[in-house]
């Protein structure tokens, strides 16, 4: 495996004979225009787009230094479009309304339909007009906690449409994240469905949802409507789309209903007009927000603007998987996730590309669910992350082989670093050695990808993201701020703005200057630490902040110690990350309890069970160990390095602690570990 490791892999040659970029030399010159001139560069892909009106001011405006004044961001001033006419009117328009938009797979192999683009943009009209009945417009935030429905499509769309804020909740996050996260945006609309299955276990996201509003109405924020997609209970998407087969009986569907907030989504569909004026909208008007985790615990909502970021989800879609119309393109990700958003909804959407959308989870009903869809419906290009990668692997190559994955040729992956064995293996079984991947780097601020192999040209090496993207320039920068030059490691961090990048942070901007600008003055601070190899090549070595990838999931270490904290028990707590052989990290918990309480397994379930009432179960902590005392600096500050050598069992990782207030609890702490899964 070591020397394969280390090997070099050129694109295939049927990936590069029709690839868009099919050189090294291509890529760079490409590259190197969208440095040197972003205007030619951006204004020459803008040409595809519909704007009903041009770029009146400057095409790209920006200050990246906090030293000098507030920071800000603004692509093609005065451009008027709108991005859900962009990614369908505009294909019906020119001829592509039959296209089917999504191949829509259910959780359960039977339950499945498709949607063309007309008829997509039908059920869009419809739904704007089902909002715009409702009162809600322009600059409004609309919270969405669906599962993989077309429905969620259809929302974030609508929304769009009209220039309405959309804010979508994974539907795997609890009732607290799920009402925080409607607080802070103030949002006058919650989209929801009855339920969904994940493999066999039904979720009951109505009456999480439920939850989620009284916790709400105590904060005194009542929604204008809660609107519900009969999923789990009701046949059919839309009269006029294939009904679905095989939806399973649900007993003892238990959900609240208050006739005056609670509407039904197929009710409010009825007989509702399939014409809706776009509202035509400034380039740097919101699209989106996105809550990811923040280093101080709360989270922040990330918000994208319209051009910008319908230009970078355009172009990286079509570059980095090297789509081709009439191709079928397959992501794993659940829209929830920033991936969804740009490589489900938006960036394919734009390239009148066809998708497989997929509600279910690759172990159902077996491990081999997703070669039997990759087959089904000849799947090109697909992407997932590395953790699913990892998963499958401990399966070995039998259930991938019962599928032929003969139509594959470019496998992406994302979310967290790649290890090498596993991108062996996903270019050897899954890919038959006969595929490109793509290691994309990127971030939900970034909008989408800004480190990228691209398919036909760049030569691969397993773990590496390679290069930058069209417009990105990257640089690595040692702790006192200096740039690294050649082969050598450092903060990742961006020089200036691509199309894509987030304009700001919901309702705060203060903390969006202060987390990615204000250490590094006159650069994007991307959080993460990187390696560059004599061969420029850039490795993602992992986040240097607070902050714990979980299966591709970015939690912040304070979010689950204020959970913690929570427990009447706990009188302190501190979170690591623990190396995990699929979730890539996991959490590994600290707590110290208060006087008299006795540490018992009850109390470490119940522990666990309140992080993940508190987050969802992403954040189910694999390891809750008790700390008489944490190891702390004479100023009081937790030496989580030391934590960090006790959750690996690795005395060798603990380094110098001499500024350590009692050296004694490091002996201790180790005593203290409990038993370990690996
Ligand atoms: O640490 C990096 C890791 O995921 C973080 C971004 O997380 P999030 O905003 O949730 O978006 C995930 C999907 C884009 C990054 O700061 N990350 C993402 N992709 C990679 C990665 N780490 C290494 N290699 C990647 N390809």
């Amino acid at each position: 495996m070591d020397d394969e490791a280390n090997l070099t892999y050129d694109p295939c040659k049927r990936v590069q004979d029709e690839a868009h970029v099919k050189n090294m030399d291509a890529y760079r010159k490409m590259h190197q225009l969208s440095l040197d001139d972003p205007e030619k560069f951006w204004s020459d892909i803008a040409k595809q787009f519909y704007f009903k009106s041009p770029t009146t001011g400057k095409f790209l405006e920006y200050n990246f230094n906090v030293n000098n004044g507030p920071i800000f961001i603004k692509w093609m001033e005065g451009a008027i479009t709108n991005m859900c006419y962009n990614c369908l009117d505009r294909h019906v328009a020119e001829g592509r309304g039959d296209v089917i938009a999504f191949h829509w797979e259910g959780n359960d192999p039977l339950d499945c339909t498709k949607i063309s683009y007309k008829q997509l943009l039908d059920e869009v009209c419809k739904f704007s007009n089902v909002l715009k009945s409702l009162g809600i417009q322009k600059g409004d935030r609309v919270a969405i906690y669906l599962p993989m429905v077309l429905e969620l499509v259809v929302s974030m769309l609508a929304c769009a449409r009209l220039g309405i804020v959309h804010s979508i909740v994974f539907a795997g996050f609890s009732s607290e994240s799920l009402a925080s996260r409607i607080l802070d945006a103030k949002a006058e609309v919650l989209i929801t469905a009855d339920g969904c299955y994940r493999g066999n276990k039904l979720v009951t996201l109505k009456s999480i949802a439920d939850d989620a509003i009284r916790k709400c109405s105590q904060k005194e924020h009542r929604l204008k409507a809660c609107i519900t997609v009969k999923h789990v209970t009701a046949k059919g998407f839309s009269d006029d789309v294939t009904a679905r087969p095989a939806i399973r009986p649900v007993e003892d569907f238990k959900y609240d209903w208050n006739p005056e907030v609670d509407k039904w989504y197929n009710e409010l569909m009825n007989d509702v007009s399939t014409v809706c004026e776009p509202v035509w909208l400034d380039s740097e008007d919101n699209l989106f927000m996105l809550y990811t985790s923040g280093s101080t615990g709360t989270p922040k909502g990330v918000l994208h603007h319209v051009a910008g970021y319908m230009l970078y989800a355009a172009t990286t879609h079509k570059y980095t998987f090297d789509y081709h119309p009439g191709e079928v393109y397959f992501c794993t990700a659940d829209i929830g996730w920033i991936t969804g958003h740009t490589y489900i909804t938006y960036g394919p959407l734009l390239n009148g590309a066809t998708s497989v959308m997929f509600e279910g989870t690759p172990m159902f009903p077996d491990c081999s669910r997703l070669w039997a869809i990759v087959d089904k419906y000849q799947v090109s290009k697909f992407y997932t992350a590395p953790t699913a990668i990892r998963a499958l692997m401990k399966y070995g190559e039998e259930p991938v082989k019962r599928f032929k994955r003969t139509s594959l040729k470019v496998l992406g992956t994302v979310g967290e670093p790649i290890n090498p064995e596993a991108w062996l293996w996903y270019h050897k079984v899954i890919g038959n050695s006969q595929c490109s991947i793509v290691d994309t780097f990127w971030q939900t601020e970034t909008g989408g990808h800004v480190l990228t192999p691209l398919p036909g040209c760049t030569p691969m090496k397993p773990g590496a993201a390679t290069f930058p993207f069209f417009g990105i320039e990257p640089a690595l920068l040692t702790e006192d701020g200096k740039e690294v030059e050649g082969p050598g490691k450092g903060y990742l961090v961006f020089k200036r703005p691509w199309p894509g990048i987030m304009r700001t942070v919901y309702g705060d901007h203060a903390r969006f200057e202060k987390t990615y600008f204000s250490k590094f003055p006159g650069y994007y601070v991307t959080g993460d630490g990187c390696t560059r190899d004599k061969d420029g090549y850039y490795w993602i070595t992992g986040r240097i902040d607070d902050m714990v990838n979980v299966s591709g999931h970015l939690l912040s270490t304070a979010e689950v110690e204020s959970a913690l904290i929570k427990h009447p028990s706990v009188s302190e707590a501190a979170v690591v990350a623990k190396p995990h052989e699929v979730k890539g990290s996991c959490l590994y918990c600290f707590v110290t309890l208060k006087e008299k309480v006795e540490f018992t397994d009850e109390v470490a379930t119940q522990l666990k069970q309140r992080v993940r009432e508190d987050i969802g179960p992403i954040g189910t902590p694999d390891y809750v160990q008790y700390a008489p005392g944490l190891p702390k600096t004479r100023s009081g500050k937790i030496m989580r390095r030391v934590l960090r050598a006790v959750a690996q069992g690795q005395r060798d990782l603990i380094g110098d602690i001499s500024t350590m207030a009692d050296e004694s609890v490091v002996g201790v702490l180790f005593q203290n570990r409990p038993a370990q899964k690996e």
